[in-house]
This record gives structure tokens, C-alpha cells and sequence, in this order.
């Protein structure tokens, strides 16, 4: 098969290395790609959201799956762009990606198909969104509606911050038009997972479940980020957790994407609070978590690409997947300042002795190539992965990689799987 991967980023980087490892596989591209994809695939400078441009270079390379990794293309079309083309995508369709482009859809489907949620209203007039916080109290939880690159969400722990949080999103426009609808929901105690199920529209493939550290300081504290961290399986994700996520949540999701006339095929990410009540829809995404690809897909035994094929050919509901046994956890280093503002263009030394520590892989984030070596190219710059019989084995194997590494402007968490730790 000749496939094309989209994206530039360390999601993207961990599917390439999966899909250079099927049999099937002939011929592999990343659009754009970066210098970790650039080892394993032929990378093709083409931006990820440019649909035209994509679609034109699958016609012409003849290709037969295309694996978008963002979101964004998804949202813009691409996957409907490729079915006119007569060219298979795992990714759904511009309106099953509403699941993710939109917080209030995403409730809609949720609320028609019974799945556990928190409560929730939404308002296209502040006035209204001010009103409603003064009748519900804090804490409570105030979102843009659409796309907000991951920063759209308020956790407001006082009414203050309630208000300040509609105030930005609506009145001052902080995210643009995704501003335009504010979703408030009640504010649910737990701890967070993300469970990944492949989709053909009809079935759900699960595919893995990890816990994602979004913040970007030890103890999770500071602003968010798009992830710092993740390992596999946490403790609280149990079987039964696992059971019901899939049971209660996704296969009812996707049955009711389908009942509306858009099935939903590709990888759906549900991050979910495990409550006290069991686990609760916070969120779907259309596509893979990054980090948590990069830690879910060393786990993998089979075929990841006989898997996408499957997904496109709606033949999942005979594909069984198979996992490595022990533990799995992925470091992000970043480059100092992120997420606010950073420098770009220093160097990063020691990569390659960092990725023969045991049980290691280092798959590329923001990096870009220079004659001379490595340099940091983006706020994530590198996704350190480690494997081993235990977490706590592939936690210190991924941290002995980034002491092996000599990155001055580079930073992590050190601190990342220490709670799953704690309770294993
Ligand atoms: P989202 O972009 O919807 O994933 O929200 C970002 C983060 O806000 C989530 O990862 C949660 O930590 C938190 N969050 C979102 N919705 C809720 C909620 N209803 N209750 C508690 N925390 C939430
Ligand atoms: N790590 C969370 C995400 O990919 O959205």
C-alpha cells in the first residue's frame, strides 16, 4: 500500500514508525513531515491544511489510505475532498468532525444518545451566559464553542472567574468566532483518561486508554498545554472503567453519528472523567491524542496499518488487536517558555545515544534539520518515549534518555506518571 501520513508533529512522527513496520506498506509520505519522519518515510513539503494540494499529490502518487493525524484538515474537508477522488482516509467526514469542532454538537449527540455527561447549557448572549452562573454557582466551567487550539476551556473555581471567562470568549473575542456560542457545564471531580477507539462507521475498535498531563508544571500546576506527557493504561483506567467507556460512551456515540446519516470513521479520542459515578464524556476528538499516540502505539503488537485499512474498508468488526505486556509513558520536552512565547533555533545534542537507551524511542516534535544537527523548531520539541516490564521501568528508561540528551533551552516535566505511581 502507498500511504500518506498529514501532520508534522510527534502523533505523526509515531504513526510513521508504526506504519514503516506493516508488511503491507510499499511506499510511505508525511506532509510536511519533519526530520524524525524524514528517517523513516519520504517527507513532502505540503501544508496540512492545504486540502487541494494534498488531494492533487494522492491522485498523482497514486495513494491508497491517507492517515490525517490534526484535526484541522478533518474539520476542513479532507476526508470528503478524498472520497470524491475515489481515495480511501482514515479520518471522518467534515460533519462527523463536528464531534470535535463543536462543544455544543458534541453535548447534542451526547444528550441523544444517553451517554454520561455533566450537565450543561449554552448561550449566544453573554447577558444570558452572566445570568445563568449567578443561578448555578462556582465551581463550574465555562468553553468556547469551536476550536479554540486547546485553550478554549475555563475551569473557573469562583464566580469571578466565571464571569472574567464569558467576558473574554464572548465580549472581548479572545478566540475569534469560536467565541460566538459560550457551553457551560457543571464542573465533575475525578481523574482524567483518554480512550481511543478506531471507527468504520459502525464499529468501535478499542485502542488504547492514557492519561494525558496537560499542565504545564509539576503537580499540575500553570496553564495548559497541548500535553506534556502521558502514560499508558493509569491505574484508574480498570477494566470495568475501560468496559463502560467503550459500552456507555463511544459505541453509543457512534451509533448515533450514524443514525443522523454521518458515520464516523477514523480514531475517535474520548477523554472522559472517571468519577465516582464511573467515567463521563468531557470531550471527543477526531483523531489520535498527541502525546498520547506516541505512548499507546509502542504498546501495539499488530499491524497499525492492517488495523486503517480495515477502518476504511468497514471490515474492523474482524480485526482483534493485540498488546505488548507491561508499561508505557512518554515525556514531552519543550522549549523553555512554552506555552507562552519561545525562542526557536537552538541546538539539540545527544539525540542519538538518548535513543539507544533500553526501551526508547524519541519521536520528533518541533525539530527541524540543519547540516550540523537537530534544532528546536516548536513549543513541543521532542516526545520521549519509554517501554518496560513495569510504568516505572519505562519512566525512568524515558528519563535516562532526556539526562542522556545536552538541550539548554529545553525543559520537561519531571513528574510525569508520578500519581499513577503512587497507586500501583
Ligand atoms: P476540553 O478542551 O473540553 O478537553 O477541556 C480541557 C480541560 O478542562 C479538560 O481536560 C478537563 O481537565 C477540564 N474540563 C473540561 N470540562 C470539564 C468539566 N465539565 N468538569 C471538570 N473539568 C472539565
Ligand atoms: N493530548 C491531548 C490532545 O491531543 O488533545
Amino acid at each position: 500500500m502507498r500511504v500518506l501520513i498529514i501532520g508534522s508533529g510527534g502523533r505523526e512522527h509515531a504513526l510513521a514508525w508504526a506504519i514503516a513496520k506493516s508488511p503491507l506498506l510499499t511506499k510511505l509520505f508525511v506532509a510536511p513531515g519533519n526530520p524524525g519522519t524524514a528517517e523513516l518515510a519520504e517527507n513532502v513539503p505540503l501544508r496540512a491544511n492545504g486540502i487541494a494540494g494534498l488531494v492533487a499529490f494522492a491522485k498523482d502518487q497514486k495513494i491508497d489510505l491517507v492517515v490525517p493525524g490534526p484535526e484541522a484538515p478533518l474539520v476542513a474537508g479532507i476526508a470528503d475532498a478524498l472520497a470524491e477522488a475515489g481515495i480511501a482516509c482514515c479520518g471522518p467526514s467534515a460533519a462527523a468532525a463536528e464531534l470535535e469542532g463543536s462543544k455544543k454538537f458534541t453535548k447534542e449527540i451526547a444528550d441523544a444518545a444517553h451517554i454520561p455527561t455533566a450537565a450543561w447549557a449554552s448561550f449566544a448572549h453573554a447577558e444570558e451566559a452572566h445570568d445563568y452562573i449567578e443561578a448555578v454557582g462556582a465551581p463550574i466551567v465555562i468553553k468556547a464553542d469551536g476550536l479554540a487550539a486547546g485553550k478554549g476551556v475555563v475551569v473557573a473555581a469562583t464566580l469571578e472567574e466565571a464571569h472574567d471567562a464569558v467576558t473574554a470568549i464572548m465580549e472581548d473575542r479572545v478566540h475569534g468566532a469560536a467565541g460566538s456560542l459560550v457551553v457551560i457545564e457543571e464542573c465533575m471531580v475525578g481523574e482524567e483518561i483518554s480512550v481511543f477507539a478506531l471507527c468504520d462507521g459502525e464499529e468501535a475498535l478499542y485502542f488504547g486508554v492514557a492519561a494525558d498531563h496537560k499542565r504545564v508544571g509539576e503537580g499540575d500546576t500553570g496553564p495548559n498545554t497541548g500535553g506534556m506527557g502521558a502514560i499508558f493504561a493509569p491505574p484508574w483506567a480498570t477494566e470495568e472503567v475501560v468496559r463502560e467507556s467503550m459500552e456507555r460512551i463511544v459505541r453509543p456515540a457512534l451509533r448515533e453519528m450514524a443514525r443522523r446519516g454521518t458515520p464516523f470513521r477514523g480514531f475517535l479520542f474520548a477523554g472522559l472523567m472517571v468519577t465516582a459515578q464511573g467515567p463521563k464524556l468531557i470531550e471527543f476528538n477526531v483523531r489520535f491524542g498527541d502525546p498520547e499516540c506516541e505512548t499507546v502505539l509502542p504498546m501495539l503488537a499488530s499491524d497499525l496499518l492492517g488495523a486503517l485499512k480495515a477502518a476504511t474498508d468497514g471490515t474492523l468488526k474482524d480485526v482483534r488487536l493485540e498488546w505488548h505486556n507491561g508499561g508505557s509513558a512518554t515525556v514531552v520536552m519543550c522549549a523553555k517558555g512554552y506555552p507562552g512565547a519561545y525562542a526557536t533555533g537552538s541546538e539539540i545534542y545527544g539525540l542519538e545515544e538518548a535513543g539507544q537507551v533500553e526501551g526508547v524511542t524519541i519521536f520528533h516534535a518541533g525539530t527541524m534539520a540543519e547540516q550540523n544537527g537537530i534544532l528546536a523548531n516548536g513549543g513541543r520539541v521532542l516526545a520521549v518515549n519509554g517501554v518496560g516490564a513495569d510504568l516505572r521501568t519505562a519512566l525512568a528508561r524515558a528519563y535516562a534518555a532526556i539526562d542522556t540528551l545536552d538541550w539548554e533551552d529545553g525543559f520537561c516535566r519531571r513528574d510525569i506518571g508520578r500519581r499513577a505511581l503512587g497507586q500501583v
